[in-house]
């Protein structure tokens, strides 16, 4: 990535960088980010299946890894070990299965134990540097995944990107959950970006000796979520040990499973989505 210090009005710099953004956007015709209060509720999961599902129906789609601290977008997706390549246009992303792009800090770092610890206004710069400098080409979805909660990274996506046509929230059913999701729905509606809905991950799990669905958090969370913030629940997705295995071993459920009732949702979920943006 280069650095651009030959402007020096702060203002001017800040509008060429929003111009380069802008190019590298250009030929994208969705863009949408996915969010949560809490960590660990299943963001990347949802963002590498939901990427999946999209490109089962022939679109063309790219993954942004905006957790630029705790990257698992490759992992999920297969690519560990990927690079990104420099080009006349720009930074190449990766490609995985079924033609997705994807970009992800984990490509930079030279081993898995390597950290970034970068404080705020770093991180910033970084998401910047990726959104104007990545050469997507054309692309029906981008998908953005966030680390949790609504903190830099989450503010420098939703401000640089202000034709994002909307955000998907995921929580799990727990009242703990239930609490921080709320301000992730107000978040995105401070910043003017429409709410998709809430996507309840982790909603029981069938027992697989006695058949009996376990609620291993409170029932219905999601859709309590929903009513109180008035936000629609755009589906529910079970706990599932093939689902963890297939993240570990990056072959997405939506594709090694694709007849399993999660994957059935996440068909919902794109034909939902399809219908509001396209
Ligand atoms: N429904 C599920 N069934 C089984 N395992 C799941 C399910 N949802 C998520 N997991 C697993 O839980 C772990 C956490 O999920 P994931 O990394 O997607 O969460 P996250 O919200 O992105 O976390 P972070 O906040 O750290 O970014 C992963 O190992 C994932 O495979
Ligand atoms: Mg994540």
């Amino acid at each position: 990535m280069t650095e651009n210090n030959d402007v020096a009005n702060p203002w001017e710099k800040k509008n060429q960088e929003m111009d380069l953004i802008k190019d590298k956007m250009s030929q994208i015709k969705h863009k949408i980010a996915v969010i949560s209060g809490k960590g660990g509720v299943g963001k990347t999961l949802v963002t590498v299946n939901l990427a999946m599902a999209l490109a089962k129906t022939g679109k063309k789609v790219g993954v942004f890894d905006a957790d630029l601290t705790g990257p698992c977008v490759p992992k999920m997706l297969g690519l560990k070990g990927s690079r990104l390549e420099a080009g006349p246009a720009g930074i190449g992303p990766a490609e995985g299965p079924l033609g997705i792009k994807a970009v992800s800090m984990d490509f930079l770092l030279p081993s898995d134990e390597a950290p970034v610890i970068w404080r705020g206004p770093l991180k910033m710069g970084a998401i910047r540097q990726f959104l104007g400098e990545v050469a997507w080409g054309e692309l029906d979805y981008l998908l953005v995944d966030l680390p949790p909660g609504t903190g830099d990274e989450s503010l420098s996506i939703l401000q640089l990107l202000p034709e994002m046509d909307g955000v998907v929230i995921v929580t799990i059913p727990s009242e703990v959950s239930q609490a921080v999701v709320k301000k992730a729905v107000t978040f995105a509606r401070q910043m003017n970006v429409p709410v998709f809905g809430i996507v309840e991950n982790m909603a029981g799990m069938i027992c697989p000796h006695c058949g009996e669905m376990i609620e291993v958090f409170s029932k219905g969370g999601g859709a309590k979520v929903s009513d109180e913030m008035d936000v629609d629940l755009l589906g529910s997705i079970p706990m599932d040990p093939r689902i963890a295995a297939d993240s570990d071993s990056g072959n997405p459920f939506v594709v090694s499973h694709p007849d399993s009732p999660a994957a059935k949702v996440f068909s919902e979920i794109v034909s939902e989505i399809k219908k509001r943006v396209e």
